[in-house]
């Protein structure tokens, strides 16, 4: 059955069972590799996307759950990697391996949209639920507090294509 969504402000039509997770679409029906596969059953988070700006497990998100919203992938933060989140984990050189990153990197974006300035705590909050194998944390925090002190942190919003941040498939 088709579902109409908007992917990365591109409105898009998918034809395919209705409980098929997000996850699966973006990656093997619209090719975004960018958002990964973990555990498939929401408890590592290096799935997430914005689902209407809220940080989201695709890989437990049926398809239908998502019809006429706004999705966001790694790819549509920024259309050239340059939306602050980005650019402070480049600039604190957070990831490893990588492949926890593009989901850390979305929830950092969507706690720094409605908070600009997180506390600790509140940073702590925001990113529980995201595992990472490579324990970056501590780099992730500093980071987060980097890309808050951006002067263009909180003017930026979803762009339309390409990205950082993008990890091995
Ligand atoms: S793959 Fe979705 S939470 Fe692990
Ligand atoms: S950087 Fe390797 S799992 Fe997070």
């Amino acid at each position: 059955m088709p579902t109409t969504f908007t992917v990365n402000g591109k409105r898009t039509t998918v034809d395919v069972p209705p409980d098929m997770p997000l996850l699966w679409v973006l990656r093997d029906v619209l090719d975004l590799k960018g958002t990964k596969y973990g555990c498939g059953i929401a408890q590592c988070s290096a799935c997430t996307v914005h689902v209407k700006g809220v940080p989201t497990r695709s890989c437990r998100t049926p398809i239908s759950r998502v019809a006429g919203a706004d999705v966001t992938t790694i790819e549509g933060l920024s259309p050239d990697g340059s939306h602050p989140v980005q650019r402070a984990w480049e600039e604190v050189d957070v990831p490893q391996c990588g492949y926890c990153q593009a989901g850390q990197i979305m929830s950092a974006a969507a706690l720094l949209a409605k908070n600009p300035k997180p506390t600790d705590a509140d940073i702590d909050a925001a990113m529980n639920g995201h595992l990472c194998r490579c324990a970056t944390y501590v780099r992730i925090r500093e980071a987060i507090h980097r890309a808050a002190d951006a002067p263009a942190a909180n003017a930026s919003t979803p762009g339309r294509s390409n990205a950082a941040g993008e990890t091995n498939e």
